[in-house]
């Protein structure tokens, strides 16, 4: 996601913030932008090199804010970068966070005569400070009125030109850390562009205000009642601190799990009514009542996301779909009539063979959707209509918080189209309230993730290894192999499980082990043959299975429990394991699981 900075002190500012910003660099972004309350703002798009090409020289200030913006609403253009600010200029906002009632928030200030100049939501957030600064409040009290009207999420740091020593910083699900240091204070996104200054830091906690001057910090609760805290010291290095303390970007990823499906599904279920509400999918939502076919394009892992998303869209909407990788969908004829829709799924929003496919469909006249994490990429530019994932950046070659996104982002759709059709509010309910239980769900894994690292280093010995699976997890034994291929180099392959005795079953032997997705769903009693088959022939199973599971306790090597939901999303629970497994299984090694070799993060040649 975006990362925020700002400093406060005796110093010159403009060097810091442009560190700053070179530190945050790491998160990926597509824009940059500072403000100092003597010299006011200047913006880029592209890369903290372009902004320091527009410094003139000039700036000067004690104190100032900066961002990097990935885009979340609104293309990445110089107008939509931050800071943004209000009418007169006297209030700057850096923001990363979604403010989710922003449409309301807008109009509301639109009737009392604010103008807005960009298409992002964070510029309501500077208009609605100033409109409680004009109505008699102080700065600290104009943000904690403002901040108590917006419903999302949140870092923000405000600078005002009035008061130009002070910064407020607040949390509300995305983090903020104070630097505390010697005449001078920081915020910041994460740690890492504060450690060369200062090891003091608080965290702020959601909920929380913090005041800074370069002398003091007060923090605050969105009541206005005050709080202490002590500020703690961390001893992270700075590359430490950009993996939020994890050794890798991979396993940080994984970790995040829970907080990208919050992402994804984030305003977008209106649970007792049982329907999903897609606001990329509004002006083409009457089209897509009539469709009558879905081809689904991806790569890779986008494409074992789309394998999923047939399962779930033929069961509970009732339209055929297919599934086909984009470096093939070219190179035959696609049979496509007025009624077929193509969708694409993408990470990167970059990736050549995809975005062919859309452009060969697009050229047959076909309507085109995009399931896309960056905002503003070519494949979400070129797409008719779409879902955001806002999974935030990916920085692991090896795609794991997208692909879970991906998968809540199939969920959303089909609950949409389902319900545009024959899908009774009732079951639109139950998949809703089991959406929503997700974040948790999956916590519960990660929590677990020291238990699934013994099985991995257990195993790490193996050359090869068969991942079997059926119905909803059948793509997931793809992609639980692609994982464990692409970060350790091992053999490893997906399989359906019914299609062991047509010739895979002849490789197994006690050097070749199975990972077996074994849910307790419609599927479970044929699962448990294949496993049995694997177990007659001397293979070791490690089975992926529901809690209060105890059969295959007795006939698997080892299990790793998973909490119980709807079939149609239990793919997104047991892929969480997989994934584990995988970095554990490659860093046991002592492999690079982040740049895994002859791999790029985003594929822009067929
Ligand atoms: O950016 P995209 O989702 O379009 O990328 C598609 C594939 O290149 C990508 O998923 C690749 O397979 C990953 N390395 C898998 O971990």
């Amino acid at each position: 996601m975006c990362g925020i900075f700002a400093y406060t002190g005796k110093k010159e500012s403009l060097p810091i913030l442009l560190d700053g910003l070179t530190s945050l660099e790491y998160r990926g972004y597509d824009s940059a932008g500072i403000y100092m309350a003597e010299t006011g703002s200047v913006k880029s798009v592209g890369a903290v090199e372009n902004l320091k090409l527009k410094i003139k020289g000039d700036e000067k200030g004690k104190s100032g804010i900066a961002h990097l913006r990935w885009a979340t609403h609104g293309e990445p253009t110089e107008i939509n970068a931050h800071p943004h600010h209000d009418a007169k200029e006297h209030i700057w906002v850096v923001h990363n966070g979604i403010i989710e009632n922003f449409k309301e928030l807008k109009e509301f200030l639109t009737k009392r005569g604010r103008v807005f100049l960009s298409s992002t939501d964070t510029e309501v957030l500077a208009h609605l400070i100033s409109y409680y600064l004009d109505e008699k409040k102080n700065f600290e009290q104009a943000v904690i009125a403002a901040l108590n009207d917006v419903k999302g999420t949140y870092g923000i740091a405000v600078s005002y030109k009035n008061e130009p020593e002070k910064i407020i910083a607040a949390r509300q699900g995305a983090p903020v850390v104070v630097g505390i240091g010697d005449g001078e204070n920081f915020i910041a996104s994460d740690p890492s562009p504060i450690l060369r200054y200062t090891k003091d830091v608080i965290f702020l906690q959601d909920g929380e205000v913090i005041v800074i001057t370069p002398s003091s910090h007060l923090i605050y609760k969105l009541d206005s009642s005050q709080i202490k805290r002590d500020k703690e010291t961390i001893e992270w290095e700075v590359e430490q601190a950009r993996k939020s303390g994890y050794e890798h970007f991979m396993l940080k990823e994984i970790m995040e799990g829970p907080e990208v499906i919050e992402n994804t599904i984030r305003g977008r279920l209106i649970v007792e009514e049982g329907l999903a509400k897609l606001g990329g999918l509004e002006m083409v939502a009457e089209k897509l009542r009539s469709m009558k076919r879905i081809i689904i394009v991806g790569c890779g892992t986008a494409y074992y996301a789309g394998l999923v998303g047939e399962y779930m869209i033929e069961e509970y909407a009732g339209i055929p779909v297919e599934v086909e990788v984009g470096s093939e969908f070219r190179y035959r004829k696609p049979l496509i009539d007025e009624h077929t829709i193509l969708l694409a799924v993408s990470q990167s929003g970059e990736t050549a063979d995809t975005l062919e496919a859309i452009r060969e469909a697009k050229r047959k006249g076909v309507l085109t959707l995009g399931i896309v994490n960056t905002v503003g990429s070519t494949i979400a530019r070129e797409t008719d209509a779409g879902i955001y994932n806002h999974a935030g950046p990916e920085m692991g070659v090896a795609s794991t918080k997208a692909f879970v996104s991906q998968l809540a982002a199939l969920s959303l759709l089909t609950l949409f189209l389902g319900r545009q059709r024959q899908m009774s509010l009732s079951t639109g309910k139950r998949i809703a309230e089991e959406i929503k239980l997700l974040p948790e769900k999956i916590k519960q894994i990660t929590d677990k993730k020291e238990e699934i690292q013994k099985v991995a280093q257990k195993y790490s010995e193996a050359r090869d290894f068969l991942y079997i699976g059926r119905k909803y997890n059948f793509p997931i034994a793809y992609e639980g192999a692609l994982k464990l291929k692409e970060v350790s180099y091992i053999h490893a392959e997906g399989y359906g499980a019914g299609e062991m005795k047509h010739g895979p079953l002849a490789m197994i032997d006690e050097h070749f082990p199975t990972l077996a997705i074994v849910p307790s769903d419609s599927v479970y009693e044929k699962n448990v043959s294949n496993i049995q088959e694997i177990k007659a022939r001397k293979g070791k199973v490690v089975s992926v299975v529901t809690e209060g599971n105890k059969e295959l306790d007795d006939l698997s090597d080892d299990t790793i429990k998973i909490p119980k939901t709807l079939e149609m999303l239990s793919p997104i629970l047991t892929i969480v394991p997989l994934q584990l497994f995988a970095y554990y299984f490659a860093t046991t090694k002592g492999l690079n699981v982040d740049r895994p070799r002859n791999l790029a993060k985003s594929v822009t040649v067929e």
